[in-house]
């Protein structure tokens, strides 16, 4: 069964490496598709590479990612005497366990299975001198009244911290604060945060502290990507690398980002892997058109919006078998977020529950080909029809 770590959004794939590489047998000389695993860990590829800067990231900061601008919003929040944030129910417990270590509480309100949020819960969570957070899950923007209705929270005075991490741009925000998480999209760290609140006297706090985490995880990359393509290397020392690499980036509070990270993910094709991630979205969504089992949970893209999955929930109660049976088809997907049913601060929310039970991330980015999506959409078929889910 695929494996994940922590609540990152990518995971490795042990069903695959058992798959393609049978004893002895050298994968040397194949395409990346040839392989026809779907999902996984993003490891360095060339094949994005641009010599002009194309991440919009005007009037930004580069920091480490999520986690860091999450952090540094917590020295503002702490430093303007707020001491609570409002969250979604449905969210990662890596972000309360952020905002719990930088010293606020948290309150909860409803999250609709349908991911909007519950503007009347909301309302009656509301107490005074919190902030109020909320995601763009899976990079789609909530409705112009939800969005009208924020702001309006916002010009009464309220902090509105918008965790765009699975979106990427920052080019249309609504909060007092919005970041993005680069490593969700493509294999380098990074989070950009945008804010008009001076955040500079933070940083000063963070220089000097070492990021344990970067050496390995970019050791990881490249031997992942050696691993698959050339037979180098085992898989019991790169899955050590992976774990220690989120272990650090777990215990260690680095919040300066990494300006070799930055160069990269800034001379990334960002057009080409937004094209090529919205046109998997709309293939894999058609092909999956037909398995009523199946139901996508934003059933069109929005104009411009860069998705990083397709997420669906899975019917009568099917989701791990589903799940299990795609593994070992050397299909990795990843569940958001599995954690939240184990974690007491967040497991009491019933819908939350009912929704981490059955959703499942389908894979669509830049490193998924065409060929993988029809591998894809045939096996989520025959499961559905039987035909060999042993
Ligand atoms: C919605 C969301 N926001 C923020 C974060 C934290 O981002 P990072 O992993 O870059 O620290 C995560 C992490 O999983 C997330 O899923």
């Amino acid at each position: 069964m695929a494996a994940s770590f922590l609540c990152y959004d990518r995971i490795f794939l042990d069903s695959f490496f058992e798959k393609i590489k049978p004893q002895g047998h050298l994968v040397t000389g194949m395409e990346p598709d040839d392989f026809l695993f779907v999902g996984g860990e993003f490891y360095y590829d060339d094949q994005w590479k641009t010599e002009l800067p194309c991440f919009p990231a005007k009037d930004t900061i580069f920091l480490n990612g999520g986690k860091a601008c999450l952090t540094v919003i917590c020295d503002y929040l702490r430093d303007h005497n707020i001491r609570r944030v409002l969250l979604p129910a449905y969210l990662c417990p890596t972000i309360v366990d952020t905002f719990e270590s930088c010293g606020l509480s948290c309150d909860y309100y409803n999250i609709l299975p349908s991911f909007t949020i519950d503007i009347k819960d909301l309302e009656r969570q509301l107490r005074d001198k919190q902030a109020i957070y909320f995601i763009n899950y899976f990079g789609f923007a909530h409705s112009p009244s939800t969005l009208n209705y924020l702001s309006r929270l916002r010009r009464a005075g309220r902090i509105l911290i918008e965790d765009n991490a699975q979106a990427g741009f920052l080019t249309d925000t609504t909060g007092d604060f919005a970041f993005n998480s680069m490593r969700k999209l493509c294999p380098f760290d990074g989070g950009y945060l945008k804010t008009e609140h001076d955040i500079k006297p933070y940083l000063t706090a963070y220089k000097g502290i070492e990021n344990r985490r970067l050496p390995l995880i970019r050791q990881y990359r490249s031997q992942l990507r050696d691993y698959l393509f050339e037979d180098i290397g085992d898989r019991e020392s790169l899955e050590a690398l992976f774990e220690q690499a989120e272990l650090f980036y777990v215990h260690d509070r680095v919040v300066l980002g990494d300006e070799q990270e930055r160069q990269e993910i800034e001379h990334l094709d960002w057009s080409a892997i937004k094209q090529v991630r919205r046109q998997n979205y709309t293939s894999l969504l058609k092909s999956i058109s037909g398995i009523i089992a199946i139901s996508p949970i934003f059933p069109a893209l929005q104009p411009g919006n860069m998705p990083l999955g397709l997420p669906v929930y899975v019917s009568n109660g099917l989701r791990d078998q589903l799940n299990e049976y795609l593994g070992e088809n050397g299909i990795g997907l990843t569940i958001h977020w599995e954690d939240l049913l184990s974690d007491p601060r967040l497991n009491g929310n019933a819908i939350a529950v009912e929704m981490t039970r059955n959703i499942l991330t389908l894979a669509i980015d830049q490193y998924t080909s065409q060929k993988q999506l029809n591998f894809l959409s045939l096996k989520l078929a025959e499961f559905f029809a039987g035909v060999s889910p042993s």
